[in-house]
């Protein structure tokens, strides 16, 4: 590995906690890092381009629940981290960690537009023995393509001038296990330098961490993950599909399958994928794939059968409105129970509530819901509100449609009060009522 002199000063610097971080893009991914970062006593830029966020981050409020307002308070009376829209900042730091969304265009194509953005502002404050690294979720190739492009405009020399790296993020919000500090990362360098100090860097508040050997490696590696998760949930939704046809509980199959001790791992069916990853993440390396040629097939089939879900959960309502409530879904009152994309966290994204309450909607049906961590829900241009979990209020409702299976909810007030269920999540597991319906 040729040495660097800027190489030796960065590693000196990151060795020694003076190594300087900003971390932009101040999200479920970017903040959990900041803070992380700011705990073992590197100082760290928080850089937002949301205004708002900024004031209140500022005033130690976090709006993500895994980042307790005490810790963030803390941090920013020990001056161990502030956030600024500014990218000045850029010029006092060491470290830059780009974490900015990667979401779809309506063409369902990759919009790269935050990270283009956020790498030509910090190309114009970049300096001589920076080290850059990409964390968003991409397409093999993006650190090379774009960010190593941009920033040889500016005639620095990857791997002695300057370093860059891609590492992806792997948080899991509101998973109480797993979190960014104890989730094994793995780094990908555009050379040997920047992976040597990338892999240095992250080891200072991740204890494994894994160096591959590229930057498209590490950017394919996330794609991998993300990707096996979302054409495993299409397969076990379409045998949901199947059973349901069948009058075979999928539920049950599945407890007995995970009985092998190998070569099987169970997924669960669902409503359908939500969030800023499942649904978005398998269509950049479907994109990518068809621009050198390859006609990626099962992605494609994957994210069809899953974002048919939500039909599926309204036709199922229709179906047991009808024949068990006797009563047409014109006016139905339904009441829908969770509206985030997954259990006990606040991100409504892509969730699949609000396709399934939306279509309800325009089947005319009367549509409330109950979320203890959404208060307010935008559906078009109509805003609805949680309902209070009461028992008059419960009785009122042709039928309870459970799509997420938040963990404080009290399912056995639920079961106890309401007239019909549509269990979306086998939260009723336990009860064996005539009035529940599974998936
Ligand atoms: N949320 C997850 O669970 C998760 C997990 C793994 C990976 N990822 C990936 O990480 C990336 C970020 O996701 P997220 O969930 O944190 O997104 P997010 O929307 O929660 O946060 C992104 C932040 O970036 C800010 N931003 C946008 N453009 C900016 C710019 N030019 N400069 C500075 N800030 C800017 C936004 O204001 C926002 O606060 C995505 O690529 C995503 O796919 C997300």
């Amino acid at each position: 590995m040729k040495i660097s002199i800027y190489r030796e000063k960065l590693k000196d610097k990151i060795n020694n906690k003076k190594a300087k971080i900003a971390v932009i893009g101040l999200g479920y991914v970017g903040l959990p890092l900041a803070v992380e970062f700011a705990k073992k006593g590197f100082f760290v830029f928080g850089i937002d381009i949301d205004k708002k966020k900024i004031k209140a981050l500022s005033r130690g409020n976090s709006y993500i629940q895994d980042i307790k307002r005490t810790a963030l308070s803390e941090l920013l009376s020990n001056k161990l981290i502030s956030f600024s829209c500014d990218y000045r900042n850029i010029v006092k730091s060491d470290i830059i960690i780009i974490c900015v969304p990667t979401p779809l265009r309506k063409t369902r194509e990759p919009d790269i537009s935050y990270v283009v953005e956020a790498t030509r502002k910090i190309k114009d404050n970049v300096k001589k023995g920076q080290l850059v690294i990409l964390e968003s979720t991409t397409y093999p190739g993006t650190t090379e393509e774009i960010l190593l492009v941009l920033f040889s405009e500016r005639g620095l020399k990857v791997g002695q001038d300057f370093f860059l790296a891609f590492s992806p993020e792997r948080v899991d919000p509101g998973n109480r296990v797993f979190n960014t500090s104890n989730i094994t990362k793995v780094v990908g360098g555009v050379s040997k330098n920047c992976a040597y100090l990338s892999k240095l860097i992250y080891s200072k508040i991740i204890p494994q961490v894994i160096l591959v050997s590229s930057s498209k490696v590490a950017e394919m590696t996330k794609l991998l993950e993300n990707t096996f998760r979302a054409v495993n949930i299409a397969l076990i939704n379409e045998i949901a599909l199947m059973c349901d046809k069948l009058k075979i509980n999928i539920w049950e199959v599945i407890e007995a399958a995970k009985t092998k001790p190998f070569g099987f791992m169970p997924f669960y069916p669902g409503p359908g994928l939500g969030g800023h990853c499942l649904p978005v993440d398998p269509l950049y390396l479907s994109w990518k794939s068809r621009r050198h040629g390859f006609e990626p097939r099962l992605i494609e089939l994957a994210s069809q059968i899953n974002s048919h879900m939500p039909n599926h959960v309204v036709n199922k309502v229709v179906e047991l409105i009808n024949s068990k409530a006797k009563h047409s879904i014109l006016e139905a009152n339904i009441l829908i129970v969770g509206v985030t994309y997954k259990r006990d966290i606040c991100d409504i994204r892509e969730s699949p509530s609000i396709d399934i309450i939306r279509m309800l909607l325009e089947k005319q049906a009367n549509v409330s819901y109950y979320d203890p961590y959404v208060s307010q829900l935008p559906i078009g241009k109509k805003s609805l509100h949680s309902i209070k979990l009461t028992k008059k209020n419960i009785f009122g409702f042709d039928c309870v449609v459970i799509v997420t299976d938040h963990a404080k909810i009290d399912y056995s007030f639920i079961l106890k009060n309401s007239k019909l269920i549509f269990d979306t999540r086998n939260v009723f597991k336990k009860f064996n009522n005539s009035k529940v319906f599974r998936l």
